[in-house]
């Protein structure tokens, strides 16, 4: 695979791990060693769990989760998490020694850090906490803005632009060149993401991470009056979600902030995460415009050969299709991608394959009101047929057969 320009750093490949708070008590040293798994298959840095401003206090517990599933037919399409993040972030003083202990892996170390709600709005807090992991030899500044478990009053620091803005301006003015990301929630619109990114670029920063869990409700047990289904607990809250459903979300934010980039002509690093359960995937992801990506979900859904998995698809990507560079593939899309008037329909019609078809019936039992039934055949009226190409997805045995026309 060809190398990768991370912020100045030549990595092995643009893939790597999202930011993770652990699920249960351990060691630094089991932590380290989950880093060092991460790197053997492929990882290509280390980002640390979000690393907070405060201290632990004797007697509090420590990283106490519990899970329940979003499901389709019975695969998890995503994941509640319902841990008190208090308990699972990295208290100060562990999250710098965890930085020291990281750097001896010789790869970058980038540290997340999060600021206790209480104090989010204190633009010197985050401050000294940077510089605090700046002088533990931190690579670069992950600003995590958008821990939906970490929220006051329903919000987030990153819901609030001169917050935002402020913070980034500061750690760009007094760190001496160490790279800034920031990492953004996904609890905001299309227009408030473009006043964001235009403000955060012109504020200096190096890179965007989209996106954070966003914050959600998990089904209750409809068999268990509406009790939670997070086993040994008396009530739960809002809480951020996790794994494949929140795809779309990182196909949105990566496309609308690569368009906002090229139209400010400023090239920054834009890593992908949320959902990525696929390799396929990753790709998209590049071609709406990622520099790179990094895996959450998946990681715990499927376990770290995937990092492997992805690097492996990704290398057999681009040699088999040609593509000599990231840059080659970052963005491609984008000559595809505008405003509603410019976008062009031309003729496509479903048919049926007879050959195919066993008359389910599948396909007349929806919106489409473009069939008609002779005898037991379902035909395609074609006058009424606009193309959609719905009933592809709904023929079971792949009997409809929707192409262009011309
Ligand atoms: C168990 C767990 C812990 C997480 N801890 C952090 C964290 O400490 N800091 C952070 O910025 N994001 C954290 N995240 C969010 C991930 O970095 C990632 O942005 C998110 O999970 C979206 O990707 P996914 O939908 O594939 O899970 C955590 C996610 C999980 C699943
Ligand atoms: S392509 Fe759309 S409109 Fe045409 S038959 Fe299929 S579902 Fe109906
Ligand atoms: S859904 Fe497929 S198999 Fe069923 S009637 Fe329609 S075309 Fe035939």
């Amino acid at each position: 695979m060809p190398p990768y320009n991370f912020l100045g750093f030549k990595l092995k490949s643009p893939i790597w791990v999202a930011s993770q708070c652990p699920m249960n008590p351990h060691t630094q040293e089991q932590h380290v060693e989950l880093f060092r798994n991460y790197l053997k298959n492929g990882a290509a840095l280390v980002k640390t769990q979000m690393i907070s401003n405060l201290r632990h206090r004797n007697g509090t517990p420590r990283n106490r989760a519990r899970v329940t599933f979003f499901e389709n037919e019975g695969k998890p399409i995503g994941f509640c998490n319902l841990a008190p993040i208090y308990e699972s972030m990295a208290y100060l003083d562990e999250g710098l020694t965890l930085i020291q202990k990281l750097k001896a892996l010789k790869v970058p170390v980038v540290a997340n850090i999060a600021v206790h709600h209480r104090y989010f709005r204190d633009t010197h807090i985050w401050m000294s906490l940077a510089e605090r992991v700046v002088e533990a030899e931190a690579d670069v500044i992950e600003v995590n803005l958008s821990c939906p478990n970490l929220k006051a009053n329903m919000q987030v620091p990153g819901q609030d632009y001169g917050l935002t803005v402020g913070i980034v301006k500061e750690l760009k003015r007094k760190l001496n060149g160490i790279p800034i990301i920031v990492k953004f929630t996904p609890d905001m619109n299309l227009a408030r993401l473009e006043k964001f990114t235009r403000g955060v670029i012109n504020a200096g920063v190096d890179g965007i991470t989209v996106v954070n869990s966003p914050a959600a409700i998990a089904p209750p047990d409809i068999y268990n009056r509406g009790k939670p289904k997070f086993l040994g607990v008396n009530k739960y809250t809002y809480t951020a979600v996790h794994g494949p459903i929140n795809i779309y979300l990182a196909y949105r934010f990566v496309t609308r902030i690569y368009q906002i980039m090229r139209e400010m002509k400023k090239e920054i690093e834009l890593t992908a995460t949320g959902g990525i359960n696929r390799p396929e995937q990753i790709v998209e992801l590049m071609m709406l415009g990622a520099s790179s990506v990094e895996l959450s979900s998946a990681i715990l859904l499927q376990g770290y050969q995937f990092i492997r998995k992805c690097n492996r698809f990704l290398d057999d990507f681009m040699t088999k299709q040609g593509y000599k560079s990231y840059r080659a593939v970052r963005g491609l899309s984008h000559r595809y991608i505008a405003d509603w008037e410019q976008v062009k329909f031309k003729k496509v019609k479903a048919r049926i394959d007879y050959s195919k078809c066993t008359d389910c019936g599948a396909c007349t039992r929806s919106l489409c009101l473009a069939w008609k039934k002779v005898g037991n055949k379902v035909l395609v009226d074609e006058e009424k047929c606009s193309g959609c190409g719905f009933c592809k997805l709904v023929c079971p045995v792949g009997a409809r057969i929707v192409e262009e026309v011309d």
